[in-house]
């Protein structure tokens, strides 16, 4: 399999992560087709893909022809029987059932040499692909928010992954104008396990009352972060970055340091889930 013969990319969910990731494959030529369950997630992630090419016009990074041949690139359907691709790239809710039942039925309707990536955030790829018939065609392909910006991509090697799919998924990268980098397969694996100590540390300091969110954001800011860790987790969405916690908790077998906050727990129970709800621990 070379890399021209990937000519038609997959992506299951259209939510923060699975718009981008359309986008780029758009832009880079390739064919797309998005699939979500809800309408309401797949015109959102229409507009998301529409405001972000339009922003890349209006900053003179891509031309007005361009945005119109990467758009009319890209199908949107409710229906998965219709992702029939060389590549799907699954990025729905961060839980291990919900990831292998859709993996699975990609597999039994597409070819046997199908690639399906995942971008999941935390789980490790052999934990995924145990519940697959062909293992050795899945791989993980984490990409960072916002994906149409952040170059970098994590390239994850499950136990089974062939070589040659490890070399197609990182030159479809490459291609994307992506940075890709191999890690070994491990809960988080390079940047959500370091990263992590960012965002459960920050919530402890403010369960503690040490300070409120707002100014551990500008101190951390003030730092040299970039975005503070409660501005970050809004916008990768409180509810994906809780779910993320938890899934470390559970793979380090519970090591007291990666414990979810309490906080963060009743802002995902009450909606609060950042920029992609207007409310998270800032109003938008
Ligand atoms: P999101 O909550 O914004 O979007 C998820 C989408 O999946 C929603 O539109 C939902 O309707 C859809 N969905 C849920 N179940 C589905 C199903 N059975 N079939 C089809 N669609 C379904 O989530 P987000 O943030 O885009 O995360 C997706 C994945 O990407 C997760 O595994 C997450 O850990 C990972 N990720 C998230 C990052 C972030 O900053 N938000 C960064 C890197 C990876």
């Amino acid at each position: 399999m070379a890399i021209n013969e990937i000519k038609k990319v997959g992506i299951i969910g259209a939510g923060t992560m699975g718009a981008g990731i359309a986008q780029v494959a758009a832009l880079a030529g390739l064919e797309v087709i998005i699939f979500d369950l809800a309408s309401e997630a797949l015109k959102k992630g229409e507009n998301q893909i529409k405001n972000n090419l339009a922003k890349g016009v209006e900053k003179g990074k891509l031309t007005v022809e361009d945005s119109v041949k990467a758009l009319n690139r890209i199908v949107f359907t409710h229906s998965i029987r219709d992702l029939i691709c060389d590549i799907i790239i699954e990025a729905v809710v961060e839980k291990l059932d919900v990831k292998i039942d859709i993996l699975k039925q990609l597999e039994i309707q597409n070819d046997k040499e199908c690639i399906l990536a995942t971008n999941t955030s935390s789980i490790p790829i052999t934990k995924i692909a145990s519940g697959l018939t062909r293992p050795e065609y899945l791989i993980g392909m984490h990409f960072f928010n916002p994906a149409h910006i952040m170059k970098l991509v994590e390239i994850i090697k499950g136990a089974d992954t062939k070589e040659i799919v490890v070399e197609v998924v990182k030159n479809l990268s490459l291609s994307m104008g992506k940075t890709p980098v191999m890690v070994r397969d491990a809960p988080g694996f390079v940047v959500n396990r370091v990263a992590r100590h960012f965002y459960v540390e920050s919530l402890k300091v403010l369960e503690e009352g040490v300070a409120d969110h707002e100014s551990i954001d500008q101190l951390l800011e003030s730092y040299g972060f970039k975005m503070g860790p409660f501005k970050l987790m809004d916008l990768i969405g409180v509810d994906t970055n809780h779910s993320v916690t938890q899934r470390m908790f559970e793979s380090f077998y519970y090591d007291p340091k990666f414990r979810p906050s309490r906080i963060q727990q009743q802002k995902v129970d009450a909606g609060h889930w950042g920029r992609k709800t207007g409310k998270g621990f800032y109003e938008y």
